[in-house]
C-alpha cells in the first residue's frame, strides 16, 4: 500500500511590503515539493493580512513562506505555535529577533560576533546629523529596524540625504537603525539544521547599482551572483563559522541565511540574518544548497522532516508540574 502523502500548507503572501517576493517564493517551492511524499495546500495570506485560517489545521506541517513583518517576525509562528501545527524556520523568538536588525546586532554584538558600528532611533527621538556623522562617519546607512528586501533602506553622505533617508525609514517602522558603511564585498551563507545546523558553500552578489537596493533586486536585475563566491579558503570557511554561530546566537531554527561583509583585508562584518531568506529559483538559499550538493526537493525533504523533529521535541516537554 502506498504510504499516506503528509500534508503541507504553503504559507504566502501577507502584510508586507515584501508580499509579492513571497508569491514568487511560495511558486517555487509549490512546484519543487515532492508530489509522491507531499499533498500540496496552497494559503494565500492577502495584503490586508486576511487568510482562511481553517485551512492550517487541516495540514500536517506549514511552511510559511512569507518574507518581513508579520510573517517573518514571529506574529504568524506564535499563531502557528498555538495552532500545535508542526512548521518550518525560527520559532516565534529567532523569528522576532532575526527581524529586528536592533535587538539582533545587540545580540551578536554581545556573542561576540563581529558587526559594524550602528545607532538605533526611535519615533519619538531627535537626533543631530554632526553628532552622528562623528560617531559614524560617513556614508551611512539608515533603515527600518524590522523590513527587509532593501525596503527603505537609504545611503546618505550629507545632511539633506540623512533627513529624507530618516524620514523614509520611519515609514515603515518606528524603530530605525543608523549605520557606519561598511566598505567590503557582500557574502551570503546558508544555514540549515536545529541542533546541529550545517552551512553552505559562501556566494557572493555584486550589485552593479550603488547598493543591493530593492531596485537591484527585483526591478533592474542589478546584481550578478557568484557561486562559491571567490574569496580564500580561509576566509571561506570563517564566513561559514560565523553563519552557524549567528544563527545560534539568534536562537534560530530551520532555516536561515547569514550575510556578512568582507573586507578587503579579510576583516569579516555580519550585517543580518533572513529566517525566511527568498526561495524562488534564483535565490541565493536554494542556490548555495545545490551547488553544495542538495538538490532543491531534497532540502525542502529536509525542511519538513526538521519542522517535525523540532515540534515533537516541543511537545515531549512538561506543561504542568505534578
Ligand atoms: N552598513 C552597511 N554598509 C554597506 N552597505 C550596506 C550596509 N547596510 C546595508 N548595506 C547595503 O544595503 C543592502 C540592504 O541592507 P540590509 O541590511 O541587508 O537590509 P534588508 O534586510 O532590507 O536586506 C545590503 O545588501 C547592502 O548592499
Ligand atoms: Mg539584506
Amino acid at each position: 500500500m502506498a504510504k499516506k502523502k503528509l500534508k503541507i500548507g504553503v504559507l504566502f503572501g501577507g502584510k508586507s511590503a515584501e508580499h509579492e517576493v513571497s508569491i514568487n517564493s511560495a511558486k517555487n517551492i509549490i512546484k519543487a515539493l515532492d508530489k509522491k511524499k507531499y499533498q500540496v495546500f496552497p494559503i494565500k495570506i492577502k495584503k490586508t493580512g486576511q487568510f482562511n485560517f481553517s485551512s492550517v489545521k487541516k495540514v500536517d506541517v506549514i511552511f510559511p513562506v512569507l518574507h518581513g513583518p508579520f510573517g517573518e517576525d514571529g506574529s504568524i509562528q506564535g499563531l502557528l505555535k498555538l495552532s500545535e501545527v508542526p512548521f518550518v524556520g525560527a520559532g516565534v523568538l529567532g523569528s522576532a529577533v532575526g527581524m529586528d536588525k536592533d535587538v539582533m546586532k545587540r545580540l551578536l554584538r554581545e556573542a561576540g560576533i563581529p558587526i559594524g558600528k550602528f545607532i538605533t532611533l526611535r519615533d519619538f527621538q531627535q537626533t543631530d546629523f554632526g553628532i552622528i556623522k562623528r560617531k559614524l562617519g560617513l556614508p551611512l546607512f539608515i533603515k527600518p529596524a524590522n523590513m527587509g528586501s532593501s525596503v527603505g533602506v537609504s545611503k546618505v553622505r550629507n545632511e539633506e540625504e540623512f533627513i529624507k533617508a530618516i524620514k523614509e525609514a520611519f515609514k515603515f517602522d518606528t524603530k530605525i537603525i543608523i549605520e557606519e558603511f561598511i566598505d567590503g564585498r557582500e557574502v551570503e551563507c546558508a544555514v540549515l539544521g536545529n541542533d546541529t545546523p550545517l552551512a553552505s558553500i559562501p556566494g557572493e552578489i555584486i550589485a552593479n547599482q550603488e547598493f543591493y537596493s530593492y531596485n537591484a533586486k527585483y526591478i533592474d536585475e542589478g546584481y550578478v551572483v557568484e557561486i562559491p563566491a571567490k574569496i580564500p579558503k580561509n576566509i571561506s570557511e570563517k564566513v561559514q563559522e560565523l553563519a552557524i554561530k549567528t544563527f545560534q546566537t539568534l536562537n534560530c531554527e530551520g532555516l536561515g541565511r547569514v550575510d556578512s561583509f568582507v573586507k578587503k583585508n579579510g576583516e569579516i562584518f555580519v550585517n543580518e540574518i533572513n529566517t525566511i531568506p527568498g526561495f524562488t529559483d534564483i535565490s541565493m538559499y536554494p542556490k548555495l544548497w545545490d551547488a553544495s550538493g542538495i538538490k532543491q526537493s531534497k532540502l525542502l525533504d529536509r525542511l519538513i522532516e526538521l519542522a517535525v523533529e523540532r515540534f515533537e521535541k516541543e511537545q515531549k516537554l512538561k506543561t504542568t508540574v505534578s
